[in-house]
C-alpha cells in the first residue's frame, strides 16, 4: 500500500526523534557479553522503594478500573509535601509529557522559546512542535549560566523561557540569586520553566528548586520526576507546580487518564520514603567524590557536579572511548549529543558498577595515549 499524497504537518522536517540511552538487553545481544552496566539515563542505581513496590502490588487487584484521571491522592500526597495547593499540582506520564503539555498549552507558532545551551532536548522538541522559533542561549566556557545572555535573547516573541538545574548534561546550577535577576528582569508575559529533575543532589547552599519563587507569586512553573532519586523511571511519572491557574492551563490539554494507576500508587508511597531518598543521595554524593579522584588520576577533565552524572572531558578520542565502553558492557552517553564531540556523560552508579566503569575507561585511556605516543614517534 503506497501512503498516498498525504502530507505531515511542515514542522517535522525541523524535527529529529529524541535517542535514548541504549537500553542493557541491546547491548547485551550486539556484544555476547552477559555482564552489561548502564550509565547513561541518570537512573537510580539503587533502585526503587520498597514501599513503591509494596504499593504497586497493592494496586495490581484493581488494574480492570481506569486510573484516577485526576490523581487526587498523589496531587494531594505532593501538596502536602511542598505545602502548596492541590490546585497547585499537575501529574504527567514522566517530566517530558509536562513539557509537551506546557508547549501545547502555551506556544503560538509565531511564538520564540529560550533554551539554554548544551541541556535536555526536550525543551527544544516542545517548542519545534508547536512550530516556534528556538532560541538557544549558550552556556559560558565553564557551562554556567550567564544571565545577560539569557536576558539579551528575551524579545516581544518571547513566550517560555527554559531553564535547567542542575542542568543536564553538565550538572551546572543556576543560582538563587541569578533565577531571581531573571524573574525581576523578564517581562510579564514570559513564562520560565524551571526543571528541577535532579534536586535531590544539588548541595550548594545557593541553588534553588524554584517552588519558593512559585509560592513567591512569580510566573514560573517547576518540574520534577520521579524517574531520578525516586527510581521511577519505568512507570513513567513526574509532575508540575506552579500556581493554579497556570495548572489549570495545562490541565485543559491533558489526556484524561495520563498517568497509569500503577505510577500513581509507586509514587505517592515513593514519596513517603524518606529514607530511600536520603541512602539514593548519600550514594550519588559519596560517589560524585570518589569518581572526581578516579578521574583526575586519569589525567581526564570533567565539570564539577550537582547531579547524579559527569560530565567528562576525553579529548579527541571522546568517540573512539565511547564505541570502545559499549563493546566492554558499559554504556554511557556519547557527548556528540549536545553537539560536545569531545565528551562523554556518565551516570553515576553503584560503587561496583563505578569500579567497573574506571576499569574500562582507564584500559581504553591508557590505550589510546600509548598508540597516540607511538604513531608521532
Ligand atoms: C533535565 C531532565 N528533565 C526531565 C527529564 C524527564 O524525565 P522523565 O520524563 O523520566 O520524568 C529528564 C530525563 O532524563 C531530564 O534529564
Amino acid at each position: 500500500m503506497s501512503a498516498g499524497n498525504v502530507q505531515p504537518r511542515v514542522v517535522l522536517q525541523n524535527m529529529t526523534p529524541y535517542s535514548p540511552g541504549k537500553p542493557i538487553w541491546e547491548i547485551q545481544r550486539e556484544t555476547g557479553l552477559k555482564q552489561v552496566i548502564k550509565l547513561a539515563s541518570n537512573e537510580n542505581p539503587l533502585g526503587p522503594s520498597s514501599k513503591a513496590l509494596e504499593a504497586i502490588q497493592t494496586a495490581l487487584t484493581d488494574l480492570h478500573r481506569y486510573p484516577d484521571a485526576q490523581a487526587a491522592d498523589l496531587r494531594s500526597t505532593i501538596a502536602k509535601k511542598l505545602d502548596l495547593k492541590n490546585e497547585q499540582i499537575i501529574v504527567t506520564n514522566g517530566g517530558d509529557e509536562l513539557i509537551t503539555l506546557v508547549s501545547e498549552a502555551y506556544i503560538e507558532p509565531s511564538d520564540e522559546i529560550i533554551v539554554p545551551a548544551p541541556s535536555f532536548s526536550e525543551y527544544e522538541f516542545g517548542g519545534l512542535l508547536m512550530g516556534a522559533r528556538v532560541v538557544k542561549t549558550p552556556l559560558n566556557e565553564n557551562y554556567q549560566y550567564d544571565v545577560s545572555n539569557i536576558l539579551n535573547a528575551v524579545t516581544e516573541r518571547t513566550k517560555i523561557l527554559f531553564l535547567c538545574s542542575p542542568n543536564n548534561p553538565t550538572g551546572t546550577v543556576l543560582t538563587k540569586s541569578q533565577l531571581q535577576s531573571i524573574l525581576d528582569a523578564l517581562p510579564k508575559y514570559v513564562l520560565v520553566i524551571l526543571d528541577s529533575a535532579y534536586s535531590h543532589y544539588a548541595t550548594s547552599e545557593d541553588y534553588t528548586d524554584g517552588i519558593e519563587f512559585i509560592k513567591a507569586g512569580y510566573p514560573i512553573l517547576v518540574l520534577k520526576t520521579f524517574s531520578k532519586v525516586y527510581g521511577l523511571a519505568g512507570v513513567r511519572v513526574g509532575f508540575g507546580v506552579a500556581s493554579q491557574e497556570i495548572i489549570h492551563n495545562i490541565s485543559r490539554v491533558k489526556e484524561p487518564f495520563n498517568v497509569n494507576a500503577l505510577a500513581q500508587a509507586a509514587a505517592a508511597a515513593a514519596i513517603g520514603d524518606d529514607e530511600h531518598v536520603r541512602l539514593s543521595s548519600q550514594l550519588v554524593m559519596e560517589e560524585r567524590l570518589r569518581l572526581y579522584g578516579e578521574l583526575q588520576n586519569l589525567g581526564l577533565g570533567y565539570t564539577e557536579s550537582m547531579s547524579n552524572f559527569i560530565l567528562i572531558n576525553i579529548g579527541t578520542d571522546a568517540g573512539l572511548i565511547h564505541r570502545k565502553l559499549l563493546e566492554n558492557g558499559v554504556i554511557v552517553r556519547p557527548g556528540a549529543t549536545w553537539g560536545l564531540t569531545s565528551h562523554v556523560r556518565i551516570s553515576i552508579g553503584t560503587p561496583e558498577e563505578n569500579n567497573r566503569l574506571l576499569e574500562v575507561l582507564s584500559k581504553l585511556i591508557q590505550g589510546s595515549r600509548s598508540t597516540r605516543k607511538t604513531s608521532s614517534n
